[in-house]
Formats: C-alpha cells, structure tokens, sequence
C-alpha cells in the first residue's frame, strides 16, 4: 500500500529526506550537511549541484528504507527561502554559484532604490522591504556581474531552490509555489502573480523565471526512484513550519530557531500591512485562495551557536551550551549581539556586524554562550514588541527547529516574552506541515484542518521570572544593540 509521505527538506546547512504515516508518526530520516561558501566578507554562497547530488542520496537512502517507491503515496518538498539557482534549461546544470539567504551583496544597490524613493512602493506590492535578504536584487546582481548567467539568453532558468530540485526530480518542470514567490520580491502578494514593474526595478530576466503555484496540488511526477511518485507539496520552510505547528486561526504565532530565527502570525485572507518594519508575506495557498502571515525575520539564530563551535571554539558540541548556561546564575553583564549577517528585523541594518560586549576578567566561558543563548529571547522579543504595536498581541508563542531542544533557552524564552511557549515533542513541524501538504495535494487530507491531525502532542513553559530581573536584562540588550546599530 502507497500511503507514506516523503518530505524532501532542504535547509540552509542540511538537506533531509523523512518519511511520515498518515498519522504523523516519522518513519525514517536521513540527513547530511552541506557546504557554506563564504568566497568574500558578507557573501554566502552555496553548490547547487551539491544541494541536488546530497537531496538525491537522502532521498534514495528513505525510499529504500520504505521498501520501494511503490510505497510513496505523494513527495512533499520544503526549503530554505529566497536563496536563487541559476541553471540552464539545456544541460540541467548550474551557471553559476546559488546565493544565499544570508548573502548581504546587494546592500549598496537596496539602498540606492531606497534613497530613490522606491522602498513604500515595493513595500505595498510584496510585503517586504528593501534588504538585500531577498531574491529580487540578488537576480539583478547575477544578471549584471556574472557573464554565464547573462550569456545563456533563452536557456537560463531562475529559480528559488524547491524550483531547482523540481526541475531536477521532474526532468524539467519549472514551477515555485506562492509562499516561495512571495519571497523574491518579484511578486505582487495581493494578486499572486509576477510583477513586471518590479522585475524591471530589479533587471531581473522575466522569461526565466518559473509558474507560479499552490502548496499542495499534482503538479508532476518524478520517475528517478522506479515506479512514479507525484509531487504534492511545496512550501518555504517557514510557511511548512506555520502549517505544521497548527497555526490556522488568526494571531497563532510560531517561532522557528533554525540557521535564523523567523517568528510568523497567522493573518487570514487579507495582506496585513506592517508599519512597524514587519514583513507581510503568504502563509499559503490552496485552491487559489491565499492566506497571509506577519512575519519577524532574524537572521542568526542557531548559526551562532555553530560559529562558537566552528570557528570560534568556544565549545565542542551544541548541546554543551545548556549546561553551561545553567553553570552560572546570571549573563556576568555579557551581551552578544548576533549581526554576524547584519540585522534583520525589526531593525533591517545590512552592515550592522555582532558584538559581545560587557567583557571583564570575571567573564568566562559560560558567561558568553549564555549570553548567545540569551541573544534568542532577547532578538524574539524586539519582534514581539514590533508585532504588538502592528496590533498583534502574542497570546502563546509555538516553538520548534533544532535549537528548541534546549531546555534552558526554551524557560528563557517564556521569561523574557513574558508569555507561554509551547514546544512540540515532535520539533521537526517544518517537515510536518510540508507532509501535511504532500497529503492534502494527493487526496489523503481534505484540508489543513484535516491535516492537522498529523501534529503531536505539545509541553509547556510557562514565565518564572521577576518583574526587574526581566527588565533588566531587556536594559541591557536594548543598549548593546543601540550600540551596534549606531557603530555599523
Ligand atoms: O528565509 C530563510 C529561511 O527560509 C532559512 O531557514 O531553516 O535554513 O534557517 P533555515
């Protein structure tokens, strides 16, 4: 019987595979790290034929794990967003690097459209703002530096990632969903369609670009595995990790703490529009009909912790950080601004670079990753202060992604926001709701609702913090960050 659903989740730092029952029970997953290109300060670049060759093997690897392909009722795909491929529709192969995300390359140009005027603009058509975050102006600059891409004419494809990995499954299907659309900056989020004033804003090719479509359908078919398994999802990862967590009803809010941390509310049929450096972007669409989320986007989240490790040395694993939060009864007065990539919302400053600061000779170890780990309450509540003066109050805030397993942060981040958080005991929701989707587009699911019962049980951490100790720590963030803003 074919009623497993595969999940391809293609992320900043791993591509994964996993297998679901109908029931939301994971099957199986296989997942391996992929290459960060870093060629120049404040670029990222990523191999796109590595993203495919390492989707492929863990693909593979779960489908053999299933017992076959014959037992795939529908793939789901999710994936790191706004990240652009540049290939060619003749040779499959990539043209040229993907850049990435976090690729700050485009600043000088975003901040020449914004002095020109063109940031409200482009704010009323996308929901976004003008940062060099999206894909829009990272086109541009491939089409305007980088001779391959402009040289292939009629035969280049653009695409965010999910579109780079349908092609390849599907031997040319050049499709993005509408949440992944939303990202580029290239779409008009109210209609749902590219827009060719804003190609043009950004000297982006319109032919290349893919069709735009829902998150869960039959959009074709992929024959690599043996016998044929249809595509019947796709969504960004953020979106995926909104739908699994359940946020279905207006103002449900979840934060995902992966590479970034990226905290979207659950706005309803209508784009809301944020006056507090908030983007608006679409949470899904189904049958045509969107539905939209306000979103807070920050740019180092889990990437912190993997630099202190990496490249700094400061620990040997991840999960040390815990323990060594708990190893001291307070920060020591150390702060650590993550601007690793510049800041994201709500303060959008591209050339802001991280600070620790507080340092004196008492300072130790444990003093700086707790201030890390600290870093993520305190970055989620400068978003929950500017989605409450856009008149989105957090009631609960639902969290998940890879660093929520650590317990320490989890109770800081019910202290510091000053509401409950509630963690799923299955974390992995981004590939939950890419499933979730995956089941509705091949008919196991009539909607989301139904869906919904894929999701697991939840546990809670409620605020246990005093008034002025909260305060206090908000003090002193508000300072450093003050300080990194003013110093770029
Ligand atoms: O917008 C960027 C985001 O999609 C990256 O997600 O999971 O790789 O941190 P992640």
């Amino acid at each position: 019987m074919s009623d497993l659903l595969l999940v391809i989740d293609e992320g900043t730092t791993s591509t994964r595979a996993m297998l679901f029952q109908p029931d939301g029970q994971c099957r199986a997953t296989r997942a391996v790290e992929l290459t960060q290109h870093y060629p120049a300060p404040g670029r990222v670049e990523h191999d796109a034929r590595e993203i495919w060759e390492k989707t492929l093997a863990v693909t593979r690897a779960v489908i053999d794990e299933a017992g076959g392909a014959e037992k795939i009722a529908a793939i789901g795909i999710t994936n790191q967003r706004e990240t652009v491929v540049f290939w060619d529709r003749e040779t499959g192969e990539p043209l040229s690097p993907a850049i990435v995300w976090q690729d700050r390359r485009t600043a000088a140009t975003c901040r020449d459209l914004k002095d020109a005027g063109n940031e409200p603009m482009v704010q009323a058509k996308t929901g976004l703002l003008l940062d060099p975050y999206f894909s829009g102006s990272k086109i541009g600059w491939a089409m305007a530096n980088w001779p391959e891409v402009r040289a292939a004419g009629k035969r280049l494809a653009v695409g965010t990632v999910e579109s780079w990995l349908i092609w390849k499954l599907t031997g040319g299907l050049h499709i993005t969903d509408a949440t992944n659309a939303s990202r580029t900056a290239l779409m008009a989020i109210g209609s749902g369609n590219w827009d060719d004033g804003l190609i043009e804003l950004f000297g982006a090719p319109r032919g290349a670009l893919p069709e735009i479509v829902d998150c869960a359908g039959r959009f074709g078919e992929t024959t690599l595995f043996g016998a044929a398994i249809p595509i019947c999802g796709i969504a960004g990862d953020q979106q995926a990790a909104t739908i699994g967590q359940s946020c279905l009803k207006i103002g449900e809010t979840k934060a995902t703490f992966g590479t970034g941390a990226f905290v979207l509310s659950q706005a309803g049929p209508t784009p809301p529009t944020s006056r507090n450096r908030l983007l608006s972007t679409i949470a899904w669409q189904l049958d045509g009909r969107r539905a939209y989320a306000l979103e807070g986007s920050v740019f180092v989240a889990g990437s912190l912790i993997k630099w202190l490790r990496d490249e700094v040395g400061l620990i040997g694993s991840a999960a040390e950080t815990e323990a060594l939060a708990h190893s001291v009864p307070d920060n020591g007065g150390v702060y650590c601004v993550p601007a690793l990539s510049g800041l994201g919302a709500p303060w959008w400053e591209p050339d802001a670079r991280g600070t620790i600061s507080g340092l004196s000779f008492s300072t130790g170890k444990a003093h700086i990753v707790r201030a890390a780990l600290e870093a993520m309450a305190h970055q989620a509540h400068d978003l929950k202060t500017a989605f409450a003066a856009d008149g989105v109050d957090w009631k609960s805030v639902r969290i998940d992604g890879g660093m929520v397993a650590n317990n320490w942060m989890a109770q800081d981040m019910a202290d510091i926001l000053g509401v409950c958080v509630e963690r799923p005991k299955f974390a992995e929701t981004t590939a939950l709701g890419a499933a979730m989707l995956a089941g509705i587009g091949c008919g196991l699911f009539a909607d989301l609702a139904a869906a919904s019962v894929m999701r697991g049980a939840v546990e809670s951490f409620e605020p246990a913090i005093a008034d002025e100790d909260r305060a206090a720590r908000l003090d002193g963030w508000r300072a450093a960050v003050q300080r990194v803003i003013a110093v770029p």
